[in-house]
């Protein structure tokens, strides 16, 4: 009987517990937070749809390839390193002859960049294609000269060939197609977790502790800036109530209308340091910081560490990615230069 009754009890509690799962799901889409698509939607949305697997597979070599810096020393990889959540872990990126970001400027994730609405701190670039062009370039990253990275690509014909199976024998090896393409890989680089079944409706996804966390990040108002696919993307004002504690270190003011781009908080247990110049590592001080600056609010540790626990079903599963081996170079290949 007693046995019987406790079995009941149980059941009510699970059923309410359940119940108020499902409301939670309604709140968090309610409130503009959106699971990543599956299938063809996700093709879509990421443009990946009609791009065949040697495009994605040759972009991904490019990706690796650190013949690409002037040094051939630093790939994409090393500042976006795709085992380590695509960051680099150090507060601001350095590159070429080990030079600092001038700015101090923290390497974001490249993982899920695609559902970004604008690329870059300061929103600079709208789409990844633009924006691979950037730290090709950049003397603070990988200093190269597009001329000689095409000359580079072109003297290995192990790439003139991948590149003609890509996109047929006519192909016109130009760094717009080479951006294109290690673009085209970044696409594919989406993170799916717990979080996203959650969404769809699957209350089970998420622990209690973790709902209660996202009830709490919802309640609070972080959903007004880090929402849609990426909780972020967008281009927001930093410092809405108070200024940010660490303002100075680098001088970073954002774009024209001090608007800073919102790093999405998928994988973000993975990518400390944390904000535009890398000032936090402890995950709850960057929750109570941006409490404070952005919405007025002294949030208690027992909250942020709630917001921390719930970030946890923000890791997503990374694609499977195989080193790839790149393509040897000839004596035709330009030399690195220092
Ligand atoms: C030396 C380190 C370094 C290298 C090498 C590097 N990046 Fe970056 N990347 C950064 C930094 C720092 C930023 C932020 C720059 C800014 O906002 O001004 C950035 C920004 C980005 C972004 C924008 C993401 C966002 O959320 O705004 C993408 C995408 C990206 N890089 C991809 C690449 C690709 C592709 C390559 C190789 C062609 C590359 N990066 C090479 C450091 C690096
Ligand atoms: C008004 C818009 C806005 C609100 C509200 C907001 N954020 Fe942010 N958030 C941003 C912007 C913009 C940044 C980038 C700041 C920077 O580094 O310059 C950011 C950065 C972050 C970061 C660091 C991400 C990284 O990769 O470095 C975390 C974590 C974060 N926010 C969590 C929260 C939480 C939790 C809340 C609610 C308590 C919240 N935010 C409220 C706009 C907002």
């Amino acid at each position: 009987m007693i046995k019987k009754k406790i079995f009941f009890i149980v059941l009510c509690i699970n059923g309410l517990f359940a119940s108020m799962g499902d409301e939670l799901v309604k709140k968090a889409l309610d409130s503009g937070l959106k699971p990543i698509p599956t299938g063809r939607e996700l093709e879509k949305l990421t443009g990946l749809d009609g791009i065949s697997k040697m495009q994605i597979e040759l972009g991904k070599k490019l990706y690796f390839d650190p013949r690409i810096s002037s040094s051939n020393l630093i790939s994409c990889n090393t500042c976006h390193n795709l085992g380590l959540g695509g960051t680099d872990n150090i507060p601001a990126a350095i590159g070429n002859k080990w030079t600092m970001n001038p700015m101090l400027i923290n390497s974001p994730t490249v993982y899920n960049s695609v559902f970004n609405s604008s690329q870059f701190w300061d929103g600079r670039s709208a789409h990844l294609k633009d924006q691979a062009k950037g730290p090709i370039q950049s003397s603070a990253e990988m200093n190269a000269n597009p001329k000689i990275v095409i000359e580079k690509i072109i003297s290995i014909p192990e790439y003139v060939i991948e590149f003609k199976k890509a996109y047929g024998n006519n192909v016109k090896i130009d760094f717009d197609l080479i951006a294109d393409t290690i673009a085209t890989f970044e696409k594919t680089l989406v993170t799916p977790s717990r979080y996203d079944d959650f969404l769809r409706g699957n209350t089970k996804a998420l622990s209690k502790d973790e709902q209660e966390g996202l009830n709490i990040f919802i309640d609070k108002g972080c959903v007004a800036c880090h929402n849609d696919i990426n909780l972020g993307g967008t281009m927001q004002l930093l410092g809405v109530v108070k200024e940010y504690k660490f303002a100075n270190v680098g001088g970073f003011k954002g774009n024209a209308d001090g608007m800073v781009k919102t790093p999405t908080l998928r994988n973000i247990l993975e990518t400390m340091p944390y904000f535009h110049n890398g000032q936090y590592w402890d995950i709850k001080d960057a929750i109570k910081e941006m409490a404070n600056i952005q919405l007025g609010d002294e949030i208690s540790d027992e909250d942020s560490k709630k917001i921390a626990i719930f970030f946890e079903s923000l890791t997503g599963k990374k694609p499977d990615i195989l080193y790839p081996m790149l393509p040897t170079q000839t004596t035709n290949t330009p030399k690195p230069s220092f």
